[in-house]
């Protein structure tokens, strides 16, 4: 997704700009650029593909000075990836950065703009004519005046040559942060902050903010003026270095245990109870998400079935907050998220809370807008996860699920207390269950070697085994690009099975919540058709082409946690061997803030 840095005080603007810019790239971008403001105007440059293009070609100009600035990494929504579509964009003495989606830049540009020249295809161009055009001496007003026309969702930084000392903001949906102390920053989050900062500021919808060298000052869309309160702020030590690991990824792969102890810890035992509060036993309960973390879903809601009794559905958000979902005060609803920025998530939790749920959010960014929002926000503990593949945070967002569902059945009285201490002890060892798992590198460096040139493959499971076939699933294609579906075993043979032919990969993912004699008459079914079937089971009674015998749980409703980690290895050193860009993969943003 698109990322924004700014920044206003008394050093060169640009090192700071391009430092912030790198730091914003784990969100996914195919463009970028910077724009400085000095006594000679505001200078630009921009580039299409990687930050370093674009700090090679700010290093041969030597006009880029400014103590001011605006940058913008650009991930491609209305425009290709190319120079004039990068971001800034300018009009008249405007210019500007921007991250959302304009829904209604065509009809503006229509009724607004006809005579405007444009130099790109984006929709953020249409805003710099809008406040160009609007604007008459004032910048607050032209910039409010836009704002209000303005459909969809915005995050935008903006320089005035006539306000040489101050950065405009403008936000409705798309997040924005502004750091204040020894200097000004602005950022689409907390990462890019400058560290000299001692105070934060969230911006909130409908808001713009003036932020100048020492003071930021904030209106509505009407240009009332809005008393903020910031959160104290201290920069985190910036433990995101990927330390002896090649790759974010497998750093984060390897902190799996760590992040699921620490969320066990945070959640489990008597005495956090208060921490996860009385929810009165709903009539039912959706768990909504996106991508990996919808995959977790499916592993929560069995869990929160099994043990409150509660008719539960898991479903993507961007289907869901377009469903009408028949929810009312009586129903719970969970949104998990890692960023807690996902569009589709915050507009789902959006439209739940409008109809009166009671929602709970499970995210990884404390002060995310979904964990602001929502009613209860539970926090994994996995830290920051930059690589845009996530692993630690989907662990630690399962155990987490565990640690819920457990609560409601205790609050609720839906579940035999023996049993739930049992599945409390057995969630306090889970993390050293899956340190276990992970001795599975070596075994599936090896079985990687194998798929260097593998075009197409199926992950198949039943119940908790395939919900862990489509999380492995997705991780296999999003970084190694090879095709892949996920398919509830028993239903492979409903059409999918057609597919199958000598040689092609299928990965069983068996788990101890489902009859074996099931799985393995699916596994007989493609291997008699030709599959060369690989098999992970903690069972000796499951045979296929090749089993792989992998640890699990000490309770067979954890079982994802463990049965996952091969699947996420196999995923790296596929990918690895494919010479993929493992932590920034292709098309892919760490957090999808546009729908
Ligand atoms: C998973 O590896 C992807 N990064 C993606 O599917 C991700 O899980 C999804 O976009 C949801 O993101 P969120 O958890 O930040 O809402």
């Amino acid at each position: 997704m698109c990322g924004i840095i700014g920044y206003n005080g008394t050093a060169q603007a640009t090192p700071f700009l391009l430092d912030g810019l790198k730091k914003l790239e784990y969100r996914g971008y195919d463009s970028a650029g910077i724009a400085v403001s000095d006594t000679d105007g505001i200078k630009t440059e921009k580039r299409k593909g990687k930050i370093d293009a674009l700090a090679s070609a700010v290093r041969k100009r030597n006009d880029m000075t400014g103590t001011i600035g605006i940058g913008h990494t650009r991930w491609a929504t209305h425009g290709a990836a190319t120079n004039s579509n990068a971001h800034p964009h300018k009009s008249g003495k405007f210019t500007i950065v921007h991250n959302g989606i304009i829904e209604n830049h065509k009809e503006l540009k229509e009724k607004y703009l006809r005579l405007c020249r444009f130099d790109s295809d984006t929709d953020t161009e249409t805003v710099a004519h809008l406040i160009n055009r609007h604007y008459s001496g004032n910048c607050l007003e032209a910039i409010a005046q836009t704002a209000r026309l303005l459909e969809g969702s915005f995050a935008l930084a903006i320089l005035c040559e006539d306000e040489p000392n101050t950065i405009f903001c403008a936000k409705k949906s798309s997040p924005l942060l502004i750091g204040v102390g020894d200097e000004a920053s602005v950022a689409s989050d907390i990462s890019a902050i400058s560290r000299k900062s001692d105070s934060l500021y969230r911006m909130d919808d409908g808001e713009i903010a003036a932020i100048h060298k020492n003071k930021v000052e904030f209106y509505d869309f009407e240009l009332n003026e809005k008393a903020k309160s910031a959160s104290p702020f201290t920069a985190g030590n910036n433990t995101s270095e990927k330390g002896e690991y090649e790759h974010f990824m497998l750093k984060e792969i390897f902190e799996q245990p760590e992040a699921v102890r620490k969320t066990v810890e945070a959640y489990i035992g008597a005495d956090k109870a208060e921490l996860l509060q009385q929810i009165k036993k709903p009539t039912g309960i959706y768990i909504v998400a996106c991508g990996s973390a919808y995959h977790a879903g499916l592993i929560g809601r069995i869990c929160i079935e099994k043990l409150t009794k509660t008719p539960t559905s898991v479903e993507t958000a961007s289907e869901f907050r377009y469903s009408d979902p028949l929810i009312d005060e009586n129903t719970s609803v969970i949104i998990i998220s890692q960023s807690g920025e996902t569009a589709d998530s915050l507009a789902a939790l959006r439209l739940a809370k409008s109809k009166g749920a009671k929602t709970i959010a499970i995210v990884n960014v404390p002060e995310s807008s979904i964990a602001l929002e929502s009613d209860f926000a539970i926090y994994t503990k996995a830290g920051a996860e930059i690589a845009v593949a996530t692993t630690k945070a989907y662990s630690a967002q399962l155990a987490a699920l565990y640690a819920l569902s457990i609560h409601f059945a205790r609050i609720w009285q839906t579940a035999d207390s023996k049993l739930l201490n049992t599945l409390e002890q057995s969630l306090e060892q889970l993390h050293e269950n899956i340190r276990e798992a992970l001795c599975l590198e070596k075994q599936m460096k090896e079985i990687a070697q194998h798929m260097q040139n593998t075009q197409h493959t199926y992950f198949i499971g039943r119940g908790i085994g395939f919900a862990v076939a489509a999380e492995a699933s997705l991780k296999l294609k999003e970084i190694s690009y090879i095709h892949s579906e996920a398919y509830a075993a028993g239903e492979l043979k409903h059409g999918t099975i057609s597919l199958i032919e000598k040689g092609t990969k299928v990965f069983a993912v068996c788990t101890p919540d489902t009859p074996e004699a099931k799985i393995q008459s699916n596994i007989d079914e493609v291997a008699a058709r030709g599959a060369n079937v690989i098999a992970f089971t903690s069972s000796p009674n499951i045979k296929a082409n090749t089993t792989v015998i992998s640890t699990t749980a000490s309770h067979p409703l954890f079982s994802a946690s463990t049965q996952v980690i091969p699947f996420q290895l196999l995923a790296y050193y596929t990918a690895k061997l494919r010479g993929c860009d493992i932590d920034k993969p292709r098309n892919l943003a760490k957090s999808v803030t546009v729908e």
